[in-house]
């Protein structure tokens, strides 16, 4: 019998809740983020924040220029959403749980459970209406008080924060969640620290590799606490997550191909390589050695990270890179730049859109790991037009989502077990990367722009129809 991919979407909550301080919530570090008119630095800049910039966004003591405060405005239309999920007929949702609605310091004795019951609603919901669950546990926003208290992940006690907050929601839980997923794209802790791991950029000065490996260490370190605590007592499956870049060499010369090995292990497998095969790769040995970074590990750590490896491999795949090391005409992607490619078209944002990357993808995480295999993110990110009507005609992403599909159910025949599909901000969400409501994903738009005009009202766009469609029909 063919086993049945479940199609789903998914949001985070930092870029779709907003509330920012109601219900207890305490601030975290997207809270911080200024939304900057799209320029080419744009993103790079809103990724490296300084302690100023922080300093600053707490200042404001509203919503002002920090969209993430407003998010989609998701805590105040949660019932009208969950009901739009169900009349699309997800077969799995993907939602993140905000640290700092649960412990809005990060470091409290007692939970606020004023937070728990946000979510108890929302997991109430979707379990009466038969949609599976896939908890990540966090996307990205820390609690600002462990990032200025603490230095953020930077530092061991965080391992500690972060399983307290882990248990929590385990133990409320336990019953509930179908898949569970410790760190939202952990590998984004090497290439964006501020968004991976809670690091702050000192002015004028690159990031301290050391700091950024030790980190992630740490965050290696709770995946692997959670996993262990968590096979006793939960009933769902645990994963992890890595962004998936599918990258190509521009040419067949040795050089371009070795650098892309490089390339590949470093930017892409090394996290995923330590979660699913529970020790650290033989290639960033010479990496940390030649680069003099040195990473802390106590004597236990090693098996710590052995015996708790992930039960699944879960990827983000919006658009393939290239590799050379000649210059070359430069093209962003999520959170990194990468090379052109002339067989490829791209978003207005930059990013190459390729369906068989995809394939090649799932094909490549199958292979390496032999373990099933979700697409917890994908999506296109553009700009929608809201007709007079309130109908949203974005034939492009139907045609997006129609390419991918294919290509998934292509891997499928490849003999690949896929487990799920998540298309990424299924209602429209602040994007990550460039702070800006104007990059839509969704397959219902959300009446918002980039200064916070608009009332917040859901309107299904074309593709909703859809996607509604074909999940009926698979
Ligand atoms: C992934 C993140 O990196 O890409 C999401 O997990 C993000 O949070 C998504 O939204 C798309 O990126 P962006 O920058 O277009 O929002």
């Amino acid at each position: 019998m063919v086993k049945k991919i479940l199609w789903g979407g998914a949001t985070s909550s930092s870029q779709y809740e907003g509330a920012y301080k109601e219900g207890g919530k305490g601030l975290d570090t997207q809270d911080c983020r200024p939304y900057l008119p799209r320029t080419e630095q744009a993103t790079t800049k809103t990724r490296l924040l300084s302690y100023e910039t922080i300093e600053k966004s707490k200042q404001c003591q509203g919503v002002g220029n920090y969209p993430f405060r407003m998010g989609s405005d998701g805590y105040h239309h949660i019932k009208e959403d969950i009901a739009l999920i169900k009349e699309l007929g997800l077969d799995i949702y993907r939602f993140s749980i905000s640290w700092a609605r649960i412990f809005p310091n990060g470091d409290e004795e007692e939970a606020n459970e004023e937070g728990l019951k946000f979510y108890d609603g929302i997991i109430k919901s979707l379990k009466e209406s038969g949609i599976k669950i896939f908890l990540t546990m966090n996307h990205y926003a820390v609690p600002l008080h462990l990032v200025e208290k603490y230095g953020g992940w930077t530092n061991r006690k965080m391992v500690d924060f972060y399983f307290k907050f882990a248990k929590t929601i385990m133990n409320r839980w336990k019953d509930d969640i179908d898949f569970w997923l410790p760190f939202n794209e952990i590998n984004a802790g090497y290439f964006s620290p501020y968004n991976g791991v809670g690091l702050v950029k000192e002015e004028n000065k690159p990031y301290d590799q050391s700091l950024v490996f030790q980190s992630l260490h740490h965050q290696f370190l709770a995946s692997a606490k959670t996993i262990e605590y968590g096979k006793k007592i939960v009933k769902g499956q645990f994963g992890c997550m890595i962004s998936c870049f599918c990258y190509y060499p521009l040419t067949a010369k040795p050089e371009d191909n070795m650098k892309l090995v490089h390339d590949e292990n470093v930017n892409q497998w090394f996290c995923s390589d330590v979660l699913a095969r529970g020790y650290y790769p033989y290639y960033m040995k010479r990496f940390f050695k030649e680069r003099n970074i040195h990473v802390h590990m106590e004597p236990e750590d090693e098996e710590l990270l052995l015996n708790n490896t992930c039960d699944f491999v879960s990827f983000s795949y919006y658009s393939s890179s290239v590799v050379t090391i000649e210059e070359a005409p430069q093209t962003a992607g999520n959170l990194v730049v990468t090379t052109k490619n002339p067989y490829l078209k791209a978003t207005d944002w930059g990013w190459q859109i390729d369906p068989i990357g995809m394939r090649i993808t799932l094909n490549k995480v199958y292979d390496r790991y032999q373990k099933p295999v979700m697409v917890s993110e994908n999506g296109l990110g553009t700009h929608d037009v809201l007709e007079k009507d309130f109908t949203v005609h974005d034939t492009y992403r139907i045609e997006y989502l129609k390419q991918h599909f294919n290509q998934i159910l292509e891997a499928v025949e490849d003999g690949v077990d896929v487990l799920a599909y998540c298309m990424w901000g299924i209602i429209d969400i602040v994007s990550a990367g460039s702070c800006e409501m104007e990059k839509r994903y969704g397959v219902v738009y959300v009446d918002a722009d980039n200064e916070g005009n608009g009332d917040y009202s859901r309107y299904k766009k074309d593709s909703f129809y859809w996607y509604k469609t074909f999940i009926e029909n698979h």
